[in-house]
């Protein structure tokens, strides 16, 4: 009966729309058949399309299940977040589809980050492969493991460019720069989305948060963000625009101020920028309740900040229900035009049109069993497993003591050294942690018989058991037993052994949404391991797992290989595996500055030329600070190998360029060590005169090689005159004629360069 009914309910829809989801939509048929939709709808109706429901209460039967449940019947609801259950979302899109009048069909909506059930390193780690092709190869997997869990649209990229590490979200974006940042953006957007959006097996993209939402005030999530127009189209708009550009069809409203208007209600930012400047064509999503929040911004009542929010541009709520309860009434008293309405719901039926969920409303969540055969499939491990290990940034290692040989006696010492839960980092809702191999378990499996792996925990997160608490909300992880106790115990493993591998760091939690710290040093426990550790004499390697660039001056004076490992997903285990026994040399580079201090924030390498820059040795009176180098620790764009790169002197193919004319840039990597292993070479720039102040460098290019033992290669860059523009005082993209230095090395500080002149 039920299944009749269903079918008949799919013949309806194919008859009455009859629709062809193609790659290429036929923007005309789309047109029509949202003027004929819409003619259909209620004012209700209407005002429900703009509405987005949290479906973890419809699953789990929270105390809104049925006030839920009504909104989707009563076709009172456009789309819904959160449920992980490709059943689930079955069952909720039939009721959509059956049982509301006009049967139109939601979209289901998740946080993917970085990965579903195979996760992928957190994003600050995905970018420091530097591998755009690997990271649009990790958002298609997640893609085809999200839709065969019944979802089509996913909360990433996160493109917030941040220079300040005491934001805990730093984790989620890739790094510090706007240039390496627009590629991951681009990259991630072609890999969630595909050629075909109503393909099965691709997701809409969500660009967030739009914008700014990475230079909130000290580091503080939630804060307000303030800086120059001529600031935000230099060094935070660009990977925002390169989502865009790429095709993203949804945008997800920051929780900051932008120029003293939540970004919630700024219609400059959601209408003029987006649409008007950048031409965007899909819908703008709140973020979570952010339109009701701005009661606290002092914006007004919920009735102001829904009007606020609807004049803006915003189309969607996000979990204030804000619109489903005023927006009749700001249309009443005139507050809201109805030609706004009617614009927001055309942009949330498009989008469902060009998912093709007219087409075929169950065409993400028809085939529940698709997922068991597709969910942390073996393919998807092993590239997730390669990718991980790209993305570890050697930070020292001296005497080469790595790769570490398979014998002997290796202790395994620290908090992170056998956990399960952390090893997936923030936002990892659909990791399956039970699936995973503990670190210990992973260098067990990879020594076999001919190394013996001992094990102690050494300490916990920090001596304050209710700091922790705070800190770790879902993934505890603490050991009862008392300080003491632990650290004899790895003293006694350490004692036994021929090398000591420490796996440090923060935990999962505290990086990610909500979780700002300013001490970013190793918490008091692990640096007291530590430092009882070096006391025994043996050399130690550390594993600093991490979700934001930390300080880490001790640990470099005083240990002999850093491995900085984020948090690297589900392969964990296996990839650091690799790495550390030399199966794969380290290639990662930083994409964000690891500071001397906390102090520094906020930093960027891309710093602006001061009227008094400090020099090579201290001086007063100068940019710089009294205790500590204005430079970083480790700079953006460094990472060591297993092996040395040679570069020769760079050539140019001349020094004049015009805008018709090219220059090649130029130099010969040589790998001269003793293993096969990549090298990611950068180019950077500066402009030496013009209208406005330009950093002291800017990346400009990069480029990934493969170089065996002993082999060379020339790596060339193509220079041309757009590549020179930035925005002026007035806000035009242009460039100037002038000189330019141009750099290239193996980071941003070490690099050879030379001049050319654009006429
Ligand atoms: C976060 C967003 C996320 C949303 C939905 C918010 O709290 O800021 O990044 O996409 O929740 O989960």
């Amino acid at each position: 009966m039920k299944n009749t009914k269903l079918i008949a309910t799919a013949m309806f829809l194919m008859a009455v729309f009859c629709i062809t989801a193609t790659a290429q939509v036929d923007e005309k048929k789309m047109n029509r058949f949202i003027d004929k939709l819409m003619s259909q709808m209620t004012l209700q109706e209407k005002i429900g399309q703009l509405n987005l429901v949290e479906g973890e209460d419809v699953v789990s039967g929270g105390k809104e299940k049925a006030a839920y449940v009504q909104m989707v019947k009563d076709g009172m609801a456009g789309a819904m977040l959160d449920i992980m259950d490709v059943r689930k979302i079955y069952a909720v899109q039939r009721m959509a589809v059956e049982e509301s009048r006009l049967h139109i069909p939601l979209f289901f909506g998740l946080d993917v980050i970085h990965g579903y059930s195979t996760v992928f390193p957190i994003p600050l780690g995905l970018s420091c492969s530097w591998d755009t092709a690997a990271i649009e190869r990790s958002a298609r997997i997640a893609a085809t493991e999200a839709t065969a869990e019944g979802l089509c649209w996913n909360f990433s990229p996160m493109v917030d460019i941040c220079h300040d590490a005491r934001w805990g979200r730093i984790a989620e974006g890739a790094g510090e720069d706007p240039y390496l940042g627009s590629k991951v953006a681009a990259a991630l957007v072609r890999g969630y989305q595909g050629n075909d959006l109503s393909a099965g097996n691709t997701m809409m993209a969500c660009v967030k948060h739009f914008a700014m939402y990475g230079a909130s005030d000290g580091g503080q999530d939630y804060n307000a963000a303030d800086m120059s127009r001529w600031r935000m189209y230099n060094e935070y708009l660009p990977p925002y625009k390169a989502a865009i550009d790429a095709g993203a069809f949804s945008v997800m409203s920051s929780f900051n101020i932008v120029d003293g208007i939540p970004a919630t209600a700024n219609r400059w930012l959601l209408t003029d920028l987006l649409r008007k400047e950048w031409g965007f064509r899909g819908f703008v999503v709140s973020d979570y309740e952010s339109i009701t929040d701005m009661t606290n911004h002092s914006i007004g009542d919920s009735l102001d900040c829904a009007t606020a929010s609807l004049n803006a541009g915003l189309d969607l709520d996000m979990c204030s229900y804000v619109y489903i309860r005023k927006a009749e009434q700001l249309l009443r008293e005139g507050r809201i035009t109805m030609k706004t309405i009617d614009q927001s719901v055309r942009r949330i039926l498009e989008a469902k049109y060009r998912l093709g969920l007219f087409d075929d409303p169950y065409r993400y969540c028809r085939d529940t069993l698709r997922r068991d055969s597709i969910i942390l499939c073996p393919d998807h491990r092993a590239e997730a497993r390669r990718i991980a290990a790209e993305t570890f940034v050697l930070l020292k290692n001296d005497n080469n003591i790595l790769p570490l040989r398979r014998h002997g006696k290796i202790a395994l010492i620290g908090p992170m050294a056998n956990d399960r839960l952390n090893l997936s980092g923030t936002w990892s809702w659909c990791a399956q942690p039970d699936r995973y191999l503990t670190l210990l378990e992973g260098l067990r499996r990879a020594v076999g018989d001919s190394a013996e792996v001992l094990y102690a925990r050494g300490c916990n997160l920090m001596y304050d058991a209710q700091m922790e608490d705070r800190m770790v909300r879902r993934k505890k992880m603490r050991d009862p037993r008392p300080d003491d106790q632990l650290l004899r115990e790895a003293l006694a493993v350490a004692a036994k052994a021929d090398v000591i591998v420490v796996a440090v760091g923060e935990c999962a939690e505290m990086s990610g949404e909500a979780a700002s710290r300013v001490n970013l040093e190793l918490p008091d426990a692990q640096r007291d391991m530590l430092q009882a550790l070096k006391r025994t004499g043996k050399p130690i390697v550390m594993l600093n797992f991490s979700g934001r660039p930390v300080i880490l001056n001790w640990e470099n004076e005083n240990l002999d290989a850093i491995l900085q490992v984020w948090f690297a997903g589900s392969e964990t285990a296996d990839a650091i595996a690799d790495v550390l026994f030399g199966k794969m040399s380290p290639s990662g580079k930083l994409t964000t500055t690891f500071p001397y201090h906390v102090g520094q924030y906020p930093m960027t390498y891309a710093r602006f030329a001061s009227g008094r820059p400090m020099g090579e040795t201290f001086q007063r009176f100068k940019t710089n600070y009294l205790d500590v180098p204005v430079e970083g620790l480790f700079p953006f764009g460094y990472g060591l190998s297993y092996t040395q790169f040679d570069y020769s002197p760079i050539t140019l193919s001349d020094t004049l360029l015009d805008s018709h004319s090219t220059i090649t840039a130029s130099v010969t990597v040589t790998n001269s060590g003793n293993c096969d292993a990549d090298e990611i070479v950068q180019l950077y720039l500066r402009d030496n005169s013009g209208s406005v102040v330009r950093p002291i460098k800017e990346l400009k290019g990069f480029q990934r090689i493969t170089l065996k033992k002993g082999e060379s290669r020339r790596v060339e860059f193509l220079i041309d005159e757009p590549m020179l523009r930035f925005y002026n005082a007035q806000l035009q993209h242009v460039s100037e004629p002038g000189t330019f230095t141009l750099m290239i090395g193996p980071n941003s500080r070490d690099v050879q360069s030379l001049t050319f002149t654009l006429r």
